[in-house]
């Protein structure tokens, strides 16, 4: 370790263990997330060993979501599946006339769900993972651990890189600038985006990463990273896919990266944006999505909104279709008619009469509601996430 970093690592511990805890301690979830964010990702993409990250080594949806959950004890290869959001909310959106032309060549993205110990131990020893233990759970509050940890990551197969970036990346540089991986089918797959969430705030923190070179990236809503890009805001092009410049890297991401233990790949990454309330102090309601996992609606994409949707009803049923309704995905505070029926106008309180729980929130975790097994059945049907 260098001089001045261990003087500043050591003069940051000290701080910390001799600052008291008051009102005024900084929390970096809520007052740097573009920086935590961009901890958390060093984090879950150190290396496990071989070409694993560590958040290959996590549970996926499959290991969880079953008659007997398992937390892996060795790393399995990737087993993608299609993204099932925009597939959930395309009727809805199309519906509302609302769906945005996907980014060539859509078809071709696969997806997984992965999460830590803490986030598998919560689930499976509160039985979230099937309908009998949503039942039973029906009316409770449901809180992970600080510690839990979940992502959802993007892969495509590294053949369809050149289409994908419109030729800007060669065949042969695919496996140079991209964190690339074995399926299950035995092919190459690239990795391209990655959703990221803790439960260090209780609302969790939210954050989106994308390959640099994904087409879309700041597409329609813009991207932004106060912390780790010197150009911290980067506004839409006017014609989508064109892609954008790379989202050159500050000094102190740059530390960072450089005392990483990973794919050097991970460092063509970056932060498209982290959320942390669902308005702005203005009342404007606060968007963040993923060109790629969020394709189709990134124009209405709240990662807090639609996840603080995430509820099942007393059958142990999810409340929503991931999410979606009919307006398409929703934007803005959660309502209290998705968790409740009352019989007088707004506003509506906690403790006031006449409201009836319609709806048991599942903490924000989507999977939960989306993925639990039916064991109210015989035999218990494969999970909507099954082959995770
Ligand atoms: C319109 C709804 C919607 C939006 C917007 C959305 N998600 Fe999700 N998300 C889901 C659903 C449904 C699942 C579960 C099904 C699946 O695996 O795709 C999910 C799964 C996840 C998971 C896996 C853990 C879990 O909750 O099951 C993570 C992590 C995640 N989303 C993060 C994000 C982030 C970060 C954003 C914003 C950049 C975001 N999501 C935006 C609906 C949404």
């Amino acid at each position: 370790m260098r001089g001045s970093v261990r003087a500043a690592l050591v003069c940051a511990l000290s701080l910390l263990s001799s600052v008291p805890v008051t009102a005024q301690t900084p929390n970096p979830a809520m007052n740097a997330p573009d920086q935590l964010a961009w901890q958390f990702f060093i984090q879950v993409n150190t290396s496990a060993g071989g070409s694993n990250a560590l958040f290959e080594t996590w549970a996926s949806d499959t290991d969880t979501f079953n008659p007997a959950p398992q937390f892996p004890t060795t790393a399995a290869p990737l087993a993608l599946h299609p993204p099932v959001v925009p597939g959930q909310g395309r009727l809805a959106l199309q519906r509302g006339g609302r769906l945005l032309p996907a980014v060539p060549p859509g078809p071709g993205v696969l997806e997984e769900s992965r999460r830590n110990k803490e986030s598998f131990d919560f689930i499976v020893q509160n039985n979230l993972f099937r309908i009998s233990g949503l039942r039973a759970a029906f009316g409770k509050t449901l809180s992970f651990p600080v510690a839990a940890m979940e992502v959802k990551a993007n892969w495509q197969l590294v053949t369809d890189i050149p289409a994908f970036t419109n030729g800007r990346v060669a065949l042969a540089d695919v496996p140079k600038l991209y964190h690339v991986n074995t399926g299950a089918d035995g092919k190459q797959y690239a990795f391209v985006s990655m959703h990221i969430i803790s439960k260090a705030v209780p609302n969790w923190t939210w954050a989106t990463f994308e390959h640099k070179f994904n087409p879309g990236r700041c597409d329609i809503i813009g991207c932004k990273d106060l912390f780790g890009a010197l150009t911290s805001v980067v506004q839409p092009n006017r014609t989508p896919n064109q892609g954008y410049p790379d989202c050159a890297k500050t000094p102190a991401l740059q530390a960072m990266i450089s005392a990483a233990n990973w794919d050097p790949a991970f460092a063509n990454y970056c932060l498209k944006g982290s959320q942390t309330d669902f308005t702005d102090a203005s009342g404007l309601d606060i968007r963040v999505g993923n060109s790629v996992t969020e394709n189709g609606f990134v124009d209405q994409s709240s990662c807090m909104t639609c996840h603080g949707r995430a509820a099942f009803d007393r059958s142990g049923n999810a409340t929503s279709q991931a999410g979606f309704d009919d307006n398409g995905a929703p934007l803005g505070p959660i309502q209290a008619n998705w968790y409740w029926n009352f019989n007088s106008q707004p506003p509506i309180f906690e403790g006031m009469s006449g409201l009836t729980q319609i709806g048991t929130s599942a903490d924000f975790v989507w999977s939960i509601p989306f993925c639990a097994i039916d064991d109210t059945q015989n035999p218990i049907p494969p999970s909507n996430c099954s082959g995770k």
